[in-house]
């Protein structure tokens, strides 16, 4: 017999790493990123100053911010062969399995692919950040059979990804609004996606791979897929009345509602869903249409009374990319183009101190002869 070890399924509980980058301080309600509070950051920050805060560890000066972004203009172009690739791919591909594809591909043009120094891999972060937008909205045009979208370099940065998105310059207020879901979205310690990035670059292999790796496990619906899967419910439902109805039938059939619950925070409330919930309200106040608004809240007053569960931020970042004129199959893409920085630095940090995962396990099979 195999020596029984404590098992827990699914590693619920069981910490993976020491680190230097974030943490869910569940006692203090608080997503400690470098330090700060995320949330607080959210307020008064961009996601430039996020950028520079994961990558260089201190919150950039307005000199420093502009540098950062400067840096991230000059790394918006992607290979025509990267391009090229993506033409190949199905009509039915999903965007997350285009981007998958696009950032793999990447590996091949780093003449340095093997170093995975500091300074080399920092590089390679600041050229994803740059790149990964690109990629998301181009490889959707592309499968779609649309034009190709350049980069507009006098737009900011989360504009200029917004306008790739959508087709259209945005206004200062939705490109506020879009920046402050991708600071939310930045970095949230170890969730699936980021151990299986730790656990890839704990090979030594590089930071393509590992992001690659990230994406795919960023795709499922327990994970970043949730937020497509809560706009397409909303509108399934299309009322309150007819959501709580679709709610309750789901609930009835032991179903998961998509946008609710989390492995962390169990059963309090996400507090970056509470921002995006504040969002949202701005946001269908401007449009002079809450019907949204209305049936988000309800439906999270129906699950706290139902089932004793909050909303995550996918649950409110997805009606606010609906306002947004947003397609919903961008939806995880843009989550993951947002967590590029957190998925960055912890690979980063990985490389630094490295141990190569390597569990064990508690083997429940027969023994032969
Ligand atoms: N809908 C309905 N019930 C849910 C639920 C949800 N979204 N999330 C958790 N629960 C219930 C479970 O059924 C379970 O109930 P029980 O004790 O009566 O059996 C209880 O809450 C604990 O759930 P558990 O499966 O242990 O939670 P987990 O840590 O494995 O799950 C998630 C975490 C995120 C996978 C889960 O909450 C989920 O599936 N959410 C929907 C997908 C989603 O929004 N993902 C994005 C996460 S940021």
């Amino acid at each position: 017999m195999a020596a029984e070890k404590e098992f827990f399924p699914g590693l619920e509980g069981v910490v993976a790493a020491e680190t230097k980058i974030s943490f869910l301080d569940t006692k203090q309600g608080e997503i400690v990123v470098q330090g700060y509070d995320l949330i607080e950051l959210s307020k008064t920050r961009t996601y430039l100053d996020i950028v520079h805060l994961l990558l260089e560890e201190a919150l950039p000066s307005a000199q420093e911010r502009s540098e950062v972004e400067d840096r991230l203009k000059r790394e918006y172009d992607i290979p025509a062969e990267v391009f090229h690739l993506l033409k190949l791919l199905p009509e039915n591909t999903h965007p997350m399995d285009g981007l998958r594809t696009g950032l793999s591909a990447l590996s091949g043009y780093d003449p340095q692919l093997e170093n995975c120094s500091l300074v080399a891999n920092k590089n390679r972060a600041y050229s994803l950040l740059g790149k990964v937008p690109n990629i998301v909205a181009n490889s959707y045009r592309i499968i779609q059979k649309q034009e190709a979208i350049s980069p507009r370099s006098e737009l900011s940065y989360s504009a200029n990804f917004l306008y790739m998105i959508t087709g259209k310059q945005p206004t200062e207020f939705e490109e506020k609004i879009f920046d402050r879901s991708l600071v939310l979205y930045s970095e949230h310690e170890m969730p699936n996606s980021t151990f299986t990035a730790r656990v890839i670059a704990s090979t030594l292999s590089d930071l393509y791979g590992a992001l690659t790796g990230a994406v795919a496990s960023l795709k499922g619906n327990l994970h970043g897929g949730a937020n497509e899967a809560v706009m397409h419910m909303l509108l399934e439902a299309g009322s309150v009345v007819s959501f709580e109805e679709l709610l309750k039938a789901k609930i009835e059939k032991k179903e998961r509602i998509m946008g609710f619950g989390h492995r962390v925070y169990m059963k309090k409330v996400d507090p970056r869903a509470l921002m995006m919930k504040e969002a949202l309200k701005q946001l269908c106040d401007t449009k002079g249409d809450d019907s949204l608004y209305q049936m988000c809240e309800a439906g999270e007053k129906f699950m706290e009374k139902e089932k004793g569960i909050y909303p995550n931020l996918d649950y409110y970042a997805a009606p606010v990319y609906w306002m947004l004129g947003i397609p919903i199959p961008l939806y995880t893409p843009i989550f993951f183009s947002a967590r590029t920085v957190g998925l960055c630095a912890h690979v980063i940090e990985q490389h630094s101190h490295n141990r190569l995962f390597r569990p064990r396990v508690n083997y429940i099979g027969e023994r032969r002869a």
